[in-house]
């Protein structure tokens, strides 16, 4: 099959990559030209494990190409993926759709012989309705039909999630569609992936559904955290004790500051606005979004909390910046509010991470960015750990302590145990866990 992706994002330039894998002949398009000239060079422009060679792979055997110009791959296609963004509308929560709908314009003039045009960023429901208007009124003479594909692999794992899907959801009522659809996704059928053809509306739904629930999910422990702190009961424990229930699951069960990222946040606000603009009331949605956006400024009074509630004056380190490992993607990271907060309360901030400093450099400002975490730990009166990356998960304890002006350490990730700290001399203060070494001691 021949596919033209549109947009070479997170989403675009992972799923495109893999496609060409399947064996599949794709372009990969995107308005920005540096990324096409960087990408044609053989640089990754964003930092995702094993992409620099699943992409290299795929153009030396010339089985995916890229540039700025649709016209072309657009009119070669048989099927043509929108991955462009679709961030939060300034002002009101929707989701923007405005990369999408233009995407559709520039698509509708280059279709040529039958097409498959697939939504594949996370659009409200009705949004497949609309591209299709704007391809029918753009180009009425256009063969072309619109289906629903949205995309639920992760950041950090997102080539494993594409490859070994749950689930593939493919939204669409044509015949001549669905056969397009099954066959780019039929190398999949080795791996059992799971086709599920559905309506295109209730695939559009499926995704923020899905989005939303796992959102509730993180939440929801993060609210039992707080009561654990609060009667001394191990939240890791109630994780693990609910988690082993089959119809509960384990995963997406760990505490911590609260979601960020560059899908839940702005999934949970649309899901919520094109509820609203039909009357329906999501309050399970309302309050997941409510707790969380609280909860990560609430860190930084825990981080007060192990200096009797005042900063001012403090030298805080924090270790992770982006909003999960692997990544370097720091959209609504919980560490731009928490360092606000941090700042707000007198403290003096100095961080790494070790993939997303280039972009939290634009977005955090009066931080000491540092090249290591023991170079980040000199002369810290805290430590911080905000996002668990491998490498913070077993420091060197004596190096990191004798860096630091006073050996207190705050783990919103719980990747370390208290008795294990307390035996190396830090106080210690994890999310939801018994005061083993924790705030009465300081
Ligand atoms: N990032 C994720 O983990 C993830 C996971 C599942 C779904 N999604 C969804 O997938 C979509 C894309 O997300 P992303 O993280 O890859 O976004 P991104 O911002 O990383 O990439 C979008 C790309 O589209 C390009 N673009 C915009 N308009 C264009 C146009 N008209 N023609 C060509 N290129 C254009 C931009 O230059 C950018 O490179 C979103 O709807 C998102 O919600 C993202």
């Amino acid at each position: 099959m021949r596919i033209a992706m549109i947009g070479t994002g997170y989403v675009g330039l992972v799923s495109g990559a893999c496609f060409a894998d399947f064996g599949h002949q794709v372009t990969c398009v995107d308005k920005d030209a540096e990324k096409i000239a960087a990408l044609k060079r053989g640089e990754i422009p964003i930092f995702e494990p094993g992409l620099d060679t699943l992409v290299a792979t795929n153009v030396k055997a010339k089985r995916l190409d890229f540039t700025t110009d649709l016209s072309a791959p657009v009119a070669e296609a048989d099927a043509v993926f929108i991955a462009v963004g679709t961030p939060s509308r300034r002002g009101d929560g929707h989701a923007d759709l405005s990369y999408v709908y233009a995407a559709a314009r520039e698509i509708a003039s280059a279709l040529s012989g039958f097409t498959v045009v697939v939504n594949k960023s996370t659009v409200p429901v009705g949004t497949g309705d609309e591209v299709e208007r704007v391809l029918r009124e753009t180009n009425p003479q256009a063969d072309v039909e619109v289906a629903s594909n949205p995309e639920f692999l992760r950041e950090g794992a997102a080539i494993r999630d594409f490859k070994f899907p749950d689930r593939i959801v493919i939204g669409t009522s044509d015949e001549r569609a669905r056969k397009v659809m099954a066959e780019i996704y039929r190398p999949l059928s080795l791996n059992q992936g799971p086709l599920m053809f559905t309506a295109r509306r209730t695939a559009e739904l499926i995704k923020y559904a899905a989005n939303a629930f796992l959102a509730t999910k993180i939440t929801f422990i993060n609210e039992i955290a707080d009561l654990a702190e609060e009667l001394g009961a191990d939240v890791q424990e109630v994780a693990r004790g609910i988690g082993l229930d089959n119809r509960i699951g384990s995963k997406f069960l760990h505490a911590g500051p609260g979601f960020g990222g560059s899908c839940f946040p702005k999934d949970t606000r649309a899901l919520l606005k094109t509820a609203q603009d039909r009357a329906v009331p999501l309050r399970v949605v309302e309050a997941v979004i409510a707790a969380n956006d609280i909860r990560k400024r609430a860190m930084a009074r825990k981080v007060a909390a192990a200096f009797a509630g005042s900063l001012r004056g403090k030298t805080i380190a924090v270790l992770g910046l982006t909003f999960k490992p692997n990544t370097d993607d720091m959209r609504e990271a919980p560490s731009i509010p928490l360092i606000t907060a941090l700042h707000d309360m007198g403290a003096s901030v100095r961080a790494f991470d070790p993939a997303g400093m280039e972009q939290a450099k634009e977005l955090i400002p009066n931080v000491v960015f540092c090249d290591g975490p023991y170079s980040c730990a000199e002369g810290a009166d805290g430590l911080v750990i905000v996002t668990e990356w491998e490498q913070f998960r077993a420091l060197d304890l004596e190096r990191i302590k004798q860096q630091m002006a006073c050996p207190i350490l705050i783990d919103l990730r719980n990747i370390y145990a208290g008795e294990d700290m307390a035996a190396h001399g830090f106080l210690y203060l994890g999310i939801g866990r018994p005061d083993r070494a924790g705030p009465k001691r300081l």
